[in-house]
């Protein structure tokens, strides 16, 4: 092939771009398009049955809109329940998902006492109970859900200013004693969450060890475009970045120069009501 590849990379909000990052350092010949579905922020709240409808109904315009060679779901709350239905109803195009990375915590854990903060509906999802089952039997796994701290991250990239206390109020249910011992690694389970590290680890109780998913998540995307899709590894990409936006997220100076700094200097509104 010699065409550069296209990535679509997709989250509910401005989370994706933590994954986008490493996509774009690990895959430089790739062309990269971010879709954040904004009308529908945030996923962490949608019932199961609506939040499928809701990604497959927005996967369809962007597939049409972008002609993606293959999609990252960039967003752990979608990937846990929508990712069988995606690859069921685009059986052509490869589908990355992001899941909490329960497995590299607890083989990297000294204390067993793991956590797993993350959106209400990533907790309570059977798909990571079972990912807790398999990896983590032997380990002591908190599973905490926030409501706020996404939108929290959305926020601090639109140059908002977010409360400390807040923030040390969400992360306080991850930390945790047992006898002697202590929460030694934290899974950052939803992608907003890097964005706010910053925070995390000036506002923690104590020092952990934050697993981000993202170098995986980008190196297992570097595997299905060169091996799976048989794209060569090739120069920069000569076309531009660009993002798409569902809803009616405001493109502030902070947003705008946010998004630059990551090489995004074309942005998109394809309108996708959240009732659609
Ligand atoms: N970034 C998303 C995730 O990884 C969730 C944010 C939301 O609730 O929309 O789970």
């Amino acid at each position: 092939m010699s065409r550069a590849p296209k990535i679509l990379i997709f989250d509910s909000g401005l989370g994706g771009l933590t994954v986008w990052g490493e996509v774009a350092r690990l895959l430089p010949d790739a062309r990269l398009v971010y879709a954040a579905d904004d009308a529908a922020f945030p996923y962490g709240a949608l019932r199961e049955d609506i939040l499928i409808a809701r990604v497959l109904t927005v996967m369809q315009r962007l597939i049409t809109l972008c002609a993606p060679d293959a999609v990252v779901i960039a967003c752990n709350t979608a990937s846990t329940l929508a990712l069988p239905h995606l690859r069921a109803k685009f059986p052509e195009i490869p589908f990355i998902g992001t899941v909490p990375a329960i497995k590299p915590a607890a083989s990297l854990s000294r204390s067993g006492l793991i956590s797993v903060l993350a959106t209400p509906g990533t907790v309570a999802r059977d798909y990571t109970r079972e990912l807790v089952r398999t990896y983590a039997a032997h380990c002591e796994v908190t599973l905490a859900g926030s409501r706020e701290l996404a939108p929290f991250a959305e926020a601090f990239m639109q140059g908002k200013s977010v409360s400390d206390a807040a923030i040390a109020q969400e992360i306080a249910p991850a930390f945790v004693t047992s006898g002697d011992q202590r929460t030694d690694c934290v899974v950052l389970a939803c992608t907003h969450y890097p964005l706010l590290l910053g925070h995390f680890e000036r506002l923690a109780p104590w020092p952990v060890e934050w697993i981000d998913p993202a170098p995986a998540i980008a190196r297992r995307t570097s595997h299905v475009l060169r091996e799976q899709l048989g794209f060569p590894a090739a120069g920069p990409a000569s076309a531009p970045h660009y993002a798409v936006f569902t809803g009616a997220m405001t493109l502030g100076p902070d947003l705008l120069e946010a998004l630059r700094l990551r090489g995004i200097e074309k942005t998109i509104v394809e309108k996708v009501p959240l009732a659609a």
